[in-house]
């Protein structure tokens, strides 16, 4: 869907969301396609890139604010589909952040030793669930629907300077803005789960405070960033590539700006994709090796925010 594509069916113009966001298309999938069958792609990419079996999977993390259904989790649709019975299958619902806390809950699994496969799904149908009339368009041109996946094992770390490994992670919440990017219907909050009068309000569209989300998405992602850079003694020299939440072109660029990063050396989507939230840095890591900017050794940093309000960030050796 391009922005013209949109434009069509609501009042919007490429111009307006190409100024404010860089989103210039997004991918919305047919009625047909569920998130799980766009993680089941992923997934199966990420294993048959790792040079293992399905049956090698030990454990599945599927972090998305989109299942296919309110329960069972995704991680459950997609076990399915892999045909992998009886390994823990555990959904992460931190959305934009969705992705960093499922890499920190899969690494903390291999660390203590309860698992040592460990496929880590980020994957959302957002279109489905957006308000394409005039009311929702600020909302609406935002989102797109992707997948990404990685496959992490377990390993030995002689040296965590140099030995390819998750080297840490940093997760963080702030619960009292939880209202200001939400989706407040349907829900164990009302006198009823649904009700007519939630559709009639619009609560079964997201809603969002954008100013607010913008101003603490360019503060809490540098700090995290440089959280994570100063606990491990390294510099924003040191890391070879770094992936941000791709929520919108304009954060990105208030965030390298205020960490002084040089432009090639951050990978973006978000002109293609729009915000694919939980599936977003996954999908910066694919393009970053496709292009050639991700090699095994170099020093990876990622980072996101979003929704809860959450945020977090990761540092890999690759
Ligand atoms: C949403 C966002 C792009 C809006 O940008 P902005 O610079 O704050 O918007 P502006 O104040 O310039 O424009 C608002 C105006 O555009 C209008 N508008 C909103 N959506 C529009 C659209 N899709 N097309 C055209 N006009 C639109 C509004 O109605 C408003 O009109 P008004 O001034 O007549 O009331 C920006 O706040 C943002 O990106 N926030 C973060 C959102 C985000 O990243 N969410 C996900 C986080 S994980």
């Amino acid at each position: 869907m391009t922005n013209d594509d949109l434009a069509e069916v609501m009042d919007t113009s490429d111009e307006w969301i190409a100024q404010r966001t860089g989103i210039r298309e997004r991918r919305w999938v047919d009625a047909d396609t569920t998130t799980s069958d766009l993680a089941l792609e992923a997934a199966t990419a990420a294993i048959a890139d790792a040079g293992i079996e399905p049956g090698a999977i030990d454990m599945i993390v599927f972090a998305t604010l989109s299942p296919d259904h309110e329960f069972p989790g995704n991680a459950c649709f997609l076990q399915a589909k892999l045909d992998v019975p009886g390994i823990p299958a555990m959904d992460v619902r931190q959305q934009c952040t969705g992705f960093v806390y499922a890499m920190s809950t899969a690494d903390a699994m291999i660390r203590v030793g309860n698992a040592d496969t460990v496929l880590v799904v980020g994957a959302e149908v957002h279109s489905k669930g957006l308000d394409v009339s005039d009311r929702g368009r600020d909302v609406s041109v935002l989102f797109g629907d992707g997948a990404g996946a990685v496959v992490l094992q377990a390993t030995e770390v002689a040296d965590a300077r140099h030995d390819s490994h998750v080297w840490d992670t940093r997760l963080h919440a702030d619960g009292s803005f939880a209202d200001a990017l939400w989706l407040p219907a349907p829900g164990m909050a009302y006198e009823r789960f649904i009700s007519e009068e939630q559709f009639t309000e619009g609560l079964n569209y997201p809603q969002m405070d954008g100013r607010t989300v913008f101003v603490n998405a360019v503060k809490r992602m540098p700090e995290t960033v440089e959280e994570i850079l100063s606990e491990n003694g390294v510099t924003v020299d040191d890391i070879d590539l770094f992936v941000f939440h791709q929520a919108n072109l304009r954060i990105i660029e208030a965030v390298a700006h205020r960490l002084d990063l040089p432009p090639e050396k951050v990978v973006n989507t978000i002109d293609r994709t729009a915000n694919t939230t939980a599936a977003t840095l996954p999908l910066c890591l694919d393009e970053a090796r496709r292009l050639g900017k991700l090699e095994p050794g170099m020093l990876v940093v990622g980072a996101a925010f979003g929704s809860g309000f959450t945020w977090g960030s990761m540092l890999l050796r690759w």
